[in-house]
């Protein structure tokens, strides 16, 4: 059986079937992937905070909350693709929760906020990365 026609077949099988809805599933993936939503940079150093144990927190992702580091709800407005990242704290302590929002490990600083892209960049506004 010729090339093609082999893929005619397999196409219009069960397995066919399951590929090209596997796959269109795949694009719609990157399509949110490369969204262009970026927050903004709502402080250019990290916010201490005493968390206390089995608290519930809602970190500000967006940048845009007016109760930094934590969200105020500005983002159903502001940036509404963009979602705060809750977390609940192990136990009682200091923490320096990210405030540039571009943390590696958020709701946590990880130095990122030194980098240059960051501290090149007005407040409020986002970086060109
Ligand atoms: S404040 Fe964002 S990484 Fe430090």
């Amino acid at each position: 059986m010729p090339g093609l026609q082999k893929a005619r077949a397999l196409m219009a099988s069960p397995v066919g079937s399951f590929c090209r809805l596997f796959f269109s599933q795949i694009r719609s993936c990157s399509a949110i992937s490369v969204s262009s939503a970026k927050p903004v940079i709502a402080a250019k150093e990290p916010f201490p905070v005493d968390l206390i144990a089995e608290k519930r927190y809602a970190w500000c992702a967006c940048g845009h909350s007016q109760k930094q580091p934590f969200c105020d709800g500005t983002h159903k407005k502001s940036a509404p693709e963009m979602s705060p990242l809750r977390f609940t704290a192990g136990e009682s302590k200091k923490a320096w929760l990210c405030g540039c929002k571009y943390t590696k490990n958020p709701p946590y600083c990880d130095g990122t906020h030194k980098k240059d892209f960051v501290q090149k960049t007005d407040l409020h506004s986002q970086p060109q990365v």
